[in-house]
């Protein structure tokens, strides 16, 4: 059970690096209604009214809704009518992340240094522009059919972007603490962990900061491979996944088969209280994994002391894990949509920058009763 950890800065150290990223812009999620996906993620996770496009604004193929807390924003768009892309994508995949957006302060140089590199093209360089300023966009392609977009977003004094207008709403449930998006898995196939790593460090300048092999990440039935990716200010983090050979049938396996291919497994967002915060998720009907309450006899002989009392997190649900710089806490909500697919992670982090290694066979041995119960294990 070892966790390598890279501590060495990627052969680029030294060298200018040639994609900074300021932090994640935003993503978006085609949902089969954004309407009502959105009054969710209010509703449920806190989220506020920030910018809506669609029949009102001349955009007659779209419907979005962007909704904000803190530094996360999410988008939500649904198609007007049949025969889009984006329909074609909910149909293929069900609700999922199309766009993980990237804030940069160049979207052409963001966009040429990662094609000279091998990128595949989505967006070339385009200027969106209205009374509020211009903003420039680029985009390339990475696993499955999820797209990173570069935003140069300097320029730019509006609500969102151009395109958008102010979402005022009279319904306005109160944010719960969620602060920014911390880390974004992708799901990958067989095989294919590998090629993504690469992707990110020679396309993107990524270093690998953790990995994670198939006896790290196991139980007695499933198992998955994991190797973590980071920009270089560290604000950006990818961990990729694969399955991998169990007695049952793996989580990203099961995921891979109800996706229909590649993609975003959770968004982990990041908050200063997870107590509060996971107490107002619940209230707001937000459905979460649990491990069996023996987790809770040894726990803190294994992670040692904490500042939290350890009967909230316990009532909770909430897990704890420590590295050499800290520990941190974390809970799982199931998946928020009816295929068993894309989920989020709530973390708080004490000084710990890994991921939760300590909880991965608890955590695990929990999601496979609830494959058990969907008869995928
Ligand atoms: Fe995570």
């Amino acid at each position: 059970m070892k966790e390598t950890v890279n501590k060495q800065q990627n052969s680029t150290e030294g060298m200018e690096d040639f994609l900074p990223i300021n932090g994640t812009d935003y993503v978006e999620l085609y949902v089969g209604n954004a309407k009502q996906a959105a009054h969710y993620y209010k509703t449920a996770f806190g989220f506020q009214s920030l910018a809506y496009s669609g029949l009102e604004t001349g955009n007659k193929d779209y419907e979005s809704y962007v909704v904000v807390q803190d530094k996360i924003r999410l988008i939500l768009t649904s198609p007007l009518h049949g025969g889009t892309p984006v329909g074609a994508h909910i149909d293929k995949h069900g609700d999922g992340v199309k766009v993980i957006a990237l804030w940069v302060d160049d979207a052409e140089k963001s966009y040429h240094e990662t094609m000279k590199r091998g990128a595949k093209s989505f967006m070339e360089p385009t200027v969106k522009e209205d009374d509020q300023g211009k903003v420039k966009l680029s985009g390339i392609h990475t696993y499955g059919e999820t797209v990173h977009i570069f935003v140069e977003r300097k320029d730019y004094h509006g609500i969102f972007l151009p395109g958008f207008r102010k979402w005022e709403t009279e319904y306005n449930p109160a944010p719960i603490g969620l602060k920014y998006v911390d880390h974004m898995v992708g799901n990958v196939g067989w095989g294919q962990m590998n090629k993504w790593v690469d992707f990110y460090a020679n396309v993107m300048g990524f270093t690998q900061l953790l990995s994670f092999d198939d006896k790290d990440i196991s139980t007695e039935y499933t198992a998955l491979m994991s190797k973590v990716m980071s920009n270089g200010n560290g604000r950006i983090k990818f961990p990729i996944n694969e399955p991998a050979e169990g007695k049952k049938k793996s989580q990203v396996e099961e995921y891979l088969d109800f996706y229909e291919g590649e993609g975003v497994q959770h968004i982990a967002v990041a908050t200063d209280n997870i107590i509060e915060t996971v107490s107002a998720l619940k209230n707001r009907g937000v459905d979460f994994l649990r491990v069996p309450s023996v987790y809770y006899d040894t726990v803190l002989d294994r992670v040692g002391e904490i500042d939290e009392e350890l009967e909230p997190l316990k009532n909770l649900g909430i897990l704890i894990d420590r590295d050499d710089e800290g520990y941190l806490l974390q809970i799982f909500t199931k998946p928020v949509e009816p295929r068993p697919t894309m989920f989020f992670e709530i973390i708080q982090r004490k000084g710990a920058k890994s991921f939760g290694k300590g909880n991965f066979k608890a955590l695990f041995e929990a999601i496979e009763r609830e494959q058990e119960l969907r008869g995928t294990l």
